[in-house]
């Protein structure tokens, strides 16, 4: 049976009641978001006629994002990341401040603290031997193409198998995970290996809402980045390696086209020698262009909570 009662007094007040709004303490900002965050959702039960058995199993699925720390993976999923993106995109064109390398999603998978190192590092703790070696370079310029000596690169990547170290228990502390500090040409260079592809486990409350929508929960291999340097505007980014079946297949919605770097395979003794490799490699080259600013808080990443964060600064 179809009855609709939003738009009553009844309701009305009711709504008004239930967000505080004649209660005097509370913050008025959560009030109000509270007020229209509920408004909608009642009269998408109204409208859609949702049934107590679909209300009840929903709060059941909800119970289990929150159980599984899911909400960070359905996010990303649901498009909020790339939204969020869009908006900070806007903002930036509304200050003068676009152009230079796009960002993209940071995804839910970073862990703070990860060893520093100038100029160079190895990422892999060398456990991997079938994978594929990847050289991973380029440089860092501002957007007049000056390079930023002593910006912080942090990457972080998957392994082989898809998964990250800290949220995979087989791997090692902070593999495939570095900060790298740019020398005086503003270069970083790593030695890692190839990542893979993931997906969201399957069965999971994430799999499932998004199998409900018809959707798969795989995303295409990608290398994750922060970059900072002062008097630069702090960039979260990744690039994905082309050639992934999954590269404009994204559950996360991250690809962006700027982002989509070609590896090249390197079979070359003087090659690899030169970069202190043995046998083949795939080289990845990514440079970065930063825009300027001198507005501090445009130069940190924002808040937001971060495995080891808090331990870290
Ligand atoms: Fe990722």
């Amino acid at each position: 049976m179809t009855v609709k009662i939003f738009d009553t007094p009844e309701v009305q007040d009711f709504l008004n009641t239930v967000a505080g709004f004649d209660q005097a303490g509370g913050s008025e900002r959560a009030k109000r978001i509270v007020h229209r965050l509920l408004a909608d959702l009642y009269r998408l039960i109204d409208d859609f006629d949702v049934t107590p058995e679909e209300f009840w199993a929903t709060i059941g699925l909800m119970n289990e994002l929150g159980k599984g720390s899911q909400f960070g993976l359905l996010a990303p999923g649901l498009g909020f990341d790339h939204y969020l993106d869009m908006r900070m995109d806007a903002e930036d064109e509304a200050r003068g401040l676009a152009g230079g390398t796009p960002r993209t999603i940071e995804g839910p998978l970073y862990v703070a603290g990860a060893p520093e190192a100038e100029g160079v590092a190895r990422m892999d703790d060398g456990s991997d031997t079938d994978s594929e070696v990847m050289w991973l370079t380029g440089q860092v310029r501002d957007t007049d193409g000056r390079p930023v000596a002593g910006a912080r690169v942090e990457i972080w990547h998957a392994n082989a198998k898809g998964g990250y170290s800290h949220f995979d228990p087989s791997q090692s502390e902070y593999n495939l995970r570095r900060t790298i500090i740019t020398d005086a040409e503003g270069r970083y260079r790593a030695r890692s290996i190839i990542p893979s592809g993931y997906g969201v486990p399957e069965g999971s409350p994430t799999d499932r809402v998004l199998k409900a929508l018809g959707r798969h929960g795989q995303r295409p291999a990608h290398i994750h980045y922060f970059i900072s340097a002062p008097g630069h505007k702090h960039l979260t980014t990744q690039i994905n390696l082309a050639g992934d079946p999954y590269t404009w297949d994204d559950f996360a919605f991250a690809t962006r086209e700027e982002l989509l770097v070609e590896g090249r395979l390197i079979d070359d003794a003087a090659e690899a020698e030169a970069r202190g490799l043995e046998g083949p490699f795939t080289e990845v080259v990514f440079d970065i262009e930063l825009s300027r600013t001198e507005a501090p808080e445009l130069q940190s990443r924002h808040k937001r909570p971060r495995a080891l964060e808090q331990a870290a600064d």
